[in-house]
């Protein structure tokens, strides 16, 4: 592999030292952090191997290209029954240090897939068994922790959907991953990251695609009700989510249900979804059986990802939409909940001095392997309580907290470039935006505009969880950070 960057090889050889060395620097009083083990049968078991495989990304007649997945099966999907206990058994068959992060499951946090912070890195050859309660239905996807820009800008992610026996039945279901690749006309990879992009809005794929096609043609019964569940796993691109031709409701939010939104009640009748957010809609065919279209209509020129196209028609045709379940999840307690704000910044200038570490300082050869991260820093997460000055020294958490309260954090965008921001093990309450743009529901990465404040709530579970930019290039760069909480 050649294409992530100079670090590349150096990260695998030296990760594991490094995340030693981490380990102790990051996670000091690590040992006294408590946990019982609940008992855990598991009743589904999987194995994922990551390796490398041939796609053709260009077209039929164009050269394949050498991208990464999970059992040679690009965004491979897996589906459980809501309840399941799963044992994933995680197999680096790639040439560099990986981990595995099942991407907005609350677990426990050992088995979150964070290199130094949760778990040492998988080394080539090695394995790493998760175990997963998976007790919320929804829409989810896994996904590697460490050099994310090279190993899931080469492809190496998949989708988990938990599936709720209480849905509503649909009349047809499918599973969208919208995914850009950069690619050279030979197929091979352009860089996954540049200075340029990764200190502005991203590197940019140019060859657009949905579960590796150009466009897709789905099939739905005329006058019946089709679930779409959308992933946007690009590693960069900011998606504007628009349905023609029939009546579209959003119905989840990163999984977790939400009082149904017609996506024409939004503004500009669509939904704006940055990389790792997903989306569950309940599309309506037209009864006269005339086809629906999706399409990304953030740029002028409108990307139509898919065609639905009638095939049959119900008998019985119901209005909609079709509500899921209520998304039961711990419900923050607002009247006592702690406050915190944390700024997003683009280090320039004097604050990259501030925010970053000299490229020559041996903590920050070992906090960059060790971290998975890469050695320039164009950003930062700011808190009032966030040490200023020359931040020599490995950064603490950004808040301490504790387990089972209830926290009210405001991300607040003082740069030019929207932010997807996630924090892991949790699913949260997006409250209010300072834009007003957003209907209240449960997420685990909310999109923060420019000039935008974004309040999120949720009840504090058990671990060191970082809290990131989605956009990889950001995150690597210095958009991350981490709640302990005990
Ligand atoms: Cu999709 Cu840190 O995660
Ligand atoms: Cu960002």
């Amino acid at each position: 592999m050649n294409s992530g960057g100079a670090g590349f090889s150096r990260r695998a050889f030296l990760g594991a030292g490094a995340a030693i060395g981490g380990l102790a620097l990051l996670a000091p009083t690590r040992a006294g952090v408590a946990r019982a083990a609940a008992p855990f049968e598991p009743t589904r078991e999987v194995t994922l191997t990551a390796g490398e495989m041939e796609l053709k990304l260009l077209g039929p007649d164009k050269p394949a290209t050498r991208i990464l997945a999970y059992d040679c099966t690009p965004f491979q999907t897996l589906r459980m029954p809501r309840g399941t206990r799963l044992k994933a058994t995680f197999v680096n068959g790639i040439d560099e240090g990986s981990t595995l992060h099942f991407h907005g499951i609350r677990m426990p946090n050992e088995y979150d897939g964070v290199p130094t912070l949760t778990q040492p890195l998988v080394q080539p050859g090695s394995r790493f068994v998760h175990l997963l309660p998976l007790d919320d239905p929804g829409t989810f996807f896994f996904h590697p922790h460490c050099d994310e820009t090279g190993q899931a800008g080469m492809g190496l992610a998949g989708v988990l959907i938990v599936e709720d026996t209480r849905d509503p039945a649909f009349d047809a279901e499918h599973v969208l991953c919208l995914k850009d690749w950069r690619l050279a006309p030979d197929g091979s990879f352009l860089p996954l990251t540049e200075p340029e992009g990764a200190s502005k809005a991203g590197t940019f794929g140019a060859t657009r695609t949905v579960n590796g096609a150009a466009a897709l043609e789905l099939k739905a019964p005329a006058g019946g009700h089709a679930r779409l569940r959308i992933l946007n796993i690009d590693s960069t691109r900011i998606m504007d989510i628009g349905v023609e031709g029939g009546d579209a409701w959003l119905i989840a939010v990163d999984g977790h249900a939400l009082p149904p939104v017609r996506l024409d009640d939004l503004p500009d009748g669509i939904w704006r979804m940055g990389p790792a957010q997903r989306i569950d809609l309940d599309i309506r065919m037209p009864a006269d059986g005339s086809p629906v279209t999706l399409g990304d209509y953030r740029a002028a020129d409108i990307y139509h990802f898919a065609t639905l196209t009638a095939e049959g028609r119900v008998s019985k045709p119901r209005k909609g939409p079709l509500a899921l379940p209520k998304a039961d999840l711990p419900q923050p307690d607002m009247k006592r909940a702690a406050r915190l704000s944390f700024t997003l910044q683009q280090a320039t200038g004097q604050a990259v001095k501030e925010i970053a570490l000299p490229a020559d300082d041996p903590l920050a050869t070992a906090l960059i392997d060790s971290l998975c991260v890469g050695a320039t820093t164009y950003w930062g997460i700011q808190s009032e309580s966030w040490p200023t000055g020359a931040n020599r020294s490995v950064p603490p958490p950004l808040a301490r907290m504790t387990t089972g309260t209830s926290y009210v954090v405001e991300i607040k965008n003082e740069t030019r470039f929207p932010h997807p921001v996630h924090l892991h093990g949790h699913a949260f309450e997006v409250r209010a935006s300072s834009l007003d743009r957003l209907p209240r529901h449960f997420a685990d990465t909310v999109l923060v505009q420019p000039g935008e404040a974004v309040e999120i709530a949720f009840v504090a579970a058990p671990g060191d969880w970082v809290f990131h930019c989605h956009i990889l290039e950001h995150m690597e760069t210095g958009m991350m950070g981490w709640f302990r909480i005990v």
